[in-house]
């Protein structure tokens, strides 16, 4: 599988991610923070999963995902949406990116997001294209499947 996920600062899932995809998957990791990245590394290295981990530095005026258009089986967008300027364009690229049949899981935590503003980024996913798949419980998040 080819995961995308942004925001992954430290690479809390990211290691994680990268034992689920095996050796033939990638992870790719996309972040405004060199730093993050460059933390991220050393624990992949640790774990010996850095092969699997491809890291790129974006602005912050998009994913820089064009060339993964249409290849990609899941995306992680953990505690990171609230932080973006885009939150349309975000989802719009999110969608392009999705293999049919992909998968985006994203969660916000609740202590800086509330229903209603969760609610409106569920709004604009649906008109970026996507569906609601499910509404899993996380613990103090808020969270959905989202599906192409
Ligand atoms: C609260 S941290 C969450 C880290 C990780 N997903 C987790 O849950 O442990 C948010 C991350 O999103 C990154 N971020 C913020 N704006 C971004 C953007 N426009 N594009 C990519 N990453 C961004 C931050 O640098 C940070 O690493």
């Amino acid at each position: 599988m080819t995961v995308l996920e942004p925001g992954p600062g430290m690479g809390f899932f990211t290691l994680e991610l990268a034992r689920m995809v095996g050796p033939r998957g990638r992870v790719v990791v996309v972040d405004i923070q060199q730093k993050m990245l460059d933390t991220l590394a050393g624990r992949a290295k640790r774990a010996g999963v850095q092969d699997r981990i491809e890291a790129r530095l974006v602005s912050g005026g998009g994913m820089g995902a064009d060339d993964l258009a249409g290849k990609v089986d899941f995306i992680l967008a953990f505690y990171m949406v609230h932080e973006l300027p885009d939150r349309e364009g975000f989802l719009a690229e999110s969608r392009r990116a999705l293999k049919p049949g992909g998968k985006m899981l994203l969660s916000e935590p609740v202590g800086h997001v509330t229903e209603k503003d969760f609610q409106e980024t569920l709004d604009l996913a649906l008109k970026a294209g996507f569906t609601i798949d499910s509404r899993p419980v996380i613990r103090r998040s808020r969270s959905a499947v989202l599906a192409i």
